[in-house]
Order: C-alpha cells, then structure tokens, then sequence
C-alpha cells in the first residue's frame, strides 16, 4: 500500500492554506443567521413565512462585493467560497430563466457573482462558489426530487460556464437526505462539473455528523466543518485528496446578533493546526446586506493578515513535516524547515508583564533532518541549537517586551 500521487489542481489547493468563507444572502438583511428562514418559522421568534421571506429581495441592494474581497485579500486570504446559493433558495447569480429568486431580480438587479468574480480576479484572489443541494422551499425538493435534481445541475452549469474559471465548488445539504445508493445522483453533478472546469475542486461538506469523511470518488478534499482538525491517513487510498476545516468568527455564518467572537489567537492556532497537516483553513464571515463586513470580524481578520504578512511565508505552500507530542510543529518548503511554536511567554518586569508561557530548551524528537541557521522570522533573533542521536534540541525564546503573536514561529536551513 501506499499514498496516493496527488493530482495537480488538488497539490495547488492545499498550497493556498487559508482562505475566507463568505455567507451572504437574504437572510443578511434579518441579521439572525442563515437558516432564519427555517427556524425562525419553527420557534416563531421572528415572523418568518416563506412569502414574507422572499419578499426581502425588494429591500436586498448590496452596493459592492468588492470590500468582502478587499478584507480577504488584506487578512492574506488566498481563496474565497462566497455562498451562490444557500438552503433558502436565493441566487445570488442570475439564474438565466431558471426562475426569478435571484440578484439580477432583487433591488440590487446585478449578477452579484460576476462582481464578486470579477473583484477576486483585481486582487489575485481564487474565486470558490459554496452552493446548496438541500433547499427548504423548491416544491420538488419533496415531491419530485428527480426533477428538483435536474434544477439543481441546470443551476450549477450555469456556476460553471458563466464566469470563466473557478476554483471550485463547495455543495452543502447532501447530509440532509441519506439512503442507498447515489440519491444526490452525484455520478451526473460532479461528471458535469469535470466536463466544464476540469480543474476545479469539488468538495461536498459531510457536516458536523461526519468530519473528514471520504464519500464520492470525485470528491477533491474532505472537510471538518467546526472541527478539531485530524490528520489524514492517506495509505492506501484511491485517489489523494486534501483536507479543509471551516469555521466562523464566531457562532453563526451568516450575519447574526452575536457577540460571541473568537480571540485572533484561538484563530490563529486553528490556521496553525490545519497545516500542522497540510490542511486549509477556510474563516467565515458574515458580511452586512450592503456587502460591508462588520467592524469587529473586520479587526480580527486585519489581526490575522497582520500575523501572515510576518509569518506567511511559512503557511503558504509549505508542506508538513513534523509534529510530536505537544503543540509545536515543523513543516518544510524547498530546502528551509520552519518551526511553529505555541504558548511563548513575554518577557519584561514582572510589576507590567503579566507572565505565563514558556522559554527554554525545547526538544523536537526524531527529527528527520540536521538544521542551522535557525531564526525567529518577526526579529531575526538567532536561537541555539544542537542535534544528537536524531533529536533537535532548539532554545526558544520568548516574546521581548512589546510583542505577542500568539504563535511565533522560526525559520531555518536544512544542512
Ligand atoms: C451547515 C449549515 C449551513 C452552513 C454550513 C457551513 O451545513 O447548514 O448553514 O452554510 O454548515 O459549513
């Protein structure tokens, strides 16, 4: 047995190592999530009826797509999966006479996938459509699911011959109807796909149920969505492919009345953890219904591109190459290794540093090569090294007073 060799379109993937989810639709103009349309009419907090609902397009009139590209692109976002369509049914692509729930239609009346397509290529930015399989109202969701399945590859197509090309596409929903066989029918969806973007990802998320799941043979990478990453164990498998966790900012997608934010470090680490084994991390944000993206995910992912423009270098593209058992991790691109280290303490006078974390000798055990050169990447800081019977020994320092990165991490030269 062995590791499957990785197909091109899926080794650029994982090289793009973070990227911005962007849920935005109708519901942004609600302000209570994305699946208000659904439990809002369950629990009746919020008087949500399917003709009140989409009534909202008449008041749905985002100036721009382009400040949610400009947020990415400045946090060092690689990538962005912008929801096309989400389980309400609205597109916010012009569905070309499939029906009339779409942006072209609202009050806004422009192609709002074109403008966010055409933005990402102005900043260099990969451009990933999130669509769902599952929708709350479509009558042949229930009651012709063959039919409602023709719809669903009839709107994809159009995600896939309109807007030149893409990277990939994110479906969400399948979780929702389970049974034997290809129920989703997803032979003919993905076959389609290949047949007009034959480089593109398909994902399919498995949901909170089933993280890291391998379905489909087309698949392109599994995903954990709000999951502890998990390293995969690639022996033997059919065909390679890469790993993705998604997240949110904090507990909604879509914009909601939530201030339950994450810390930039609890972000941070996650954006670590998910290439301590190569995987992506993809952050969500849920932007206004004006196409703003709120003041405090802005600040956070600012704090995020700040980390990056420091440390990029090392998450971009590198390859992973060790981890054992604590927190510190090393990965590898070209002839440099670079070490990622968690939980530094600050240094300075105790009557104004609030102490905690650690310095000192840290042992990376069995460590497959011999290193020199090893360096902090924000200060250039030397750290002294020495290697015996396999193991590196690395003295890491902590922060000087007046800097914390959460996660500090040092570069180094394979000898
Ligand atoms: C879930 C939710 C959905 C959200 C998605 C993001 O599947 O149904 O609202 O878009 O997760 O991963």
């Amino acid at each position: 047995m062995s590791i499957p060799i990785a197909k091109k379109y899926i080794k650029d993937f994982e090289k793009l190592g973070f990227g911005m989810f962007v849920h935005f639709g109708l519901y942004s103009l609600i302000r209570r999530g994305e699946w208000i349309a659904k439990l809002g009419e369950r629990d009746g907090s919020l008087p949500v009826e399917e003709r009140d609902y989409k009534s909202l397009m008449k008041a749905f009139n985002p100036q721009s797509m382009k400040e949610i590209v400009k947020t990415a692109k400045f946090a060092g976002a690689k990538y962005i999966t912008l929801t096309t369509r989400h389980h309400d049914g609205f597109s916010l692509y012009d569905t070309c006479g499939l029906n009339e729930y779409d942006a072209p239609h609202a009050l806004c009346g422009r192609d709002l996938v074109r403008e966010f397509v055409d933005a990402c290529r102005e900043e260099d930015i990969v451009p990933f459509f999130y669509h769902t399989t599952l929708e709350f109202w479509h009558p042949d969701f229930e009651n012709n699911f063959d039919r409602y399945l023709e719809y669903l590859r009839e709107s994809v197509k159009l995600l896939c011959t309109n807007y030149g090309k893409i990277g990939g596409l994110w479906f969400d929903g399948n979780w929702s109807k389970q049974g034997e066989g290809d129920v989703w029918q997803e032979d003919k969806l993905y076959g389609m796909i290949r047949k007009y973007q034959p480089d593109a990802m398909i994902i399919n998320n498995t949901g909170l149920s089933e993280l890291g799941k391998v379905g489909h043979p087309e698949l392109d990478s599994v995903t954990f969505e709000r999951g502890r990453i998990a390293p995969l164990d690639r022996e033997g498998m059919e065909k390679y492919v890469a790993a993705e966790m998604c997240d949110s900012v904090n507990m909604h997608w879509g914009v909601a009345e939530d201030i339950n934010f994450k810390s930039p470090k609890e972000l941070i680490e996650m954006l670590c953890d998910c290439r301590r084994v190569g995987a992506n991390f993809l952050l969500n944000v849920g932007p206004n219904a004006d196409g703003t993206v709120p003041e405090y995910p802005t600040a956070i992912f600012n704090a995020i591109g700040h980390w990056l423009n420091i440390f990029g270098e090392a998450v971009y593209e590198a390859e992973p190459f060790w981890w054992g058992e604590g927190r510190n991790f090393a990965v590898k691109k070209g002839n440099n290794v670079y070490f990622f280290c968690y939980d530094l303490c600050r240094k300075g006078s105790e009557d104004v540093v609030y102490f905690g974390g650690k310095e000192g000798e840290y042992l990376f055990a069995d460590f497959p090569v011999e290193v020199k050169n090893v360096r902090w990447m924000d200060n250039g800081e030397r750290l002294a090294c020495s290697y015996e019977n396999g193991d590196l020994c690395i003295e890491l320092t902590g922060y000087p007073y007046g800097v914390d990165y959460c996660v500090r991490v040092a570069k180094a030269e394979i000898k």
